[in-house]
């Protein structure tokens, strides 16, 4: 069984192109408790996920803590765009990893003078990835790989200084108050939908983000269909993200 959180896409990719694979199941842990799963015949437990902040999401974390992997052969996937320092040892606290992999991807995230990301870039990520994953990663997991595979960056075990500010490690959630839409919002609440903690509601037609913390999973703002969704200035001139194929 392989478990995945994926705000754009790009894991919920990966996780349902190896479960393809092994004959397996992926399984949004969206709005899932750990409870509802059946462990103990699986041969083998995966978590795929984005990287956020060089952690795993924390509602990744806390699934995964959840998970009894018995004698299962266990891997966990970070998707990244850029580093992703310690994410899978990080996350190999939580429960037992056999393996890490780490898999740039597309960065996903608007809202931040960090990365960014165009079309061409984006375009030569998944080319690299779509190699990655079908000659290294999958071929690495068929033999029963053992360690930690991917780009940790050079001193960014922990969370950068910059980073804290705008994305506390210790909440490993994205502050929404940030966010806003523009007039040209349709109301389609395709935000309100999206949103896997429940943190939107349309109000008269526009979209209030209620809770303080969100997911930061990115959905709401790269998803929506007239990109009116806005975080302060950043996000106004950068690209949106959906995961649509490696061959673009
Ligand atoms: C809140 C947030 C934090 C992120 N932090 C990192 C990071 O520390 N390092 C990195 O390389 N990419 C980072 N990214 C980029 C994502 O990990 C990457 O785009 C991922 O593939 C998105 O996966 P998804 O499409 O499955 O949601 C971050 C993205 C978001 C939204």
């Amino acid at each position: 069984m392989i478990f995945y959180f994926s705000g754009t896409g790009n894991s919920q990719a990966v996780a349902e192109i190896i479960a393809a694979e092994f004959n397996d199941t992926a399984v949004s842990i969206f709005k899932r408790d750990p409870s509802e799963f059946d462990t103990a015949n699986e041969k083998m437990i995966g978590f795929v996920f984005p990287c956020f902040s060089y952690r795993a999401p924390k509602e990744m974390t806390a699934f995964a803590a959840g998970i009894d992997p018995h004698d299962a052969y266990t891997f966990a996937i970070t998707t990244f765009s850029n580093k992703t320092g310690n994410t899978l040892e990080h996350l190999g606290e939580a429960v037992r990893l056999d393996c890490g992999y780490g898999l740039k991807m597309p960065d996903n995230m608007p809202v931040f003078a960090r990365d960014v990301e165009t079309p061409e870039t984006a375009a030569v990520k998944l080319r690299n990835a779509k190699e990655r994953l079908y000659g290294t990663i999958i071929p690495g997991l068929k033999a029963g790989f053992r360690g930690i595979d991917t780009d940790k960056g050079d001193g960014q075990e922990n969370n950068s200084p910059m980073f804290r500010d705008f994305f506390p490690v210790e909440k490993a959630s994205l502050d929404t108050e940030r966010y806003y839409a523009e007039d040209t919002c349709i109301g389609c609440g395709l935000c309100e939908a999206n949103c896997p903690v429940d943190a939107i509601e349309l109000v008269d037609g526009k979209p209030v983000w209620k809770e303080k913390w969100c997911a930061g999973c990115m959905a709401c703002i790269n998803k929506c269909p007239v990109e009116a969704i806005q975080y302060g200035e950043y996000s106004k001139p950068r690209m949106r993200y959906v995961f649509k194929g490696f061959d673009l």
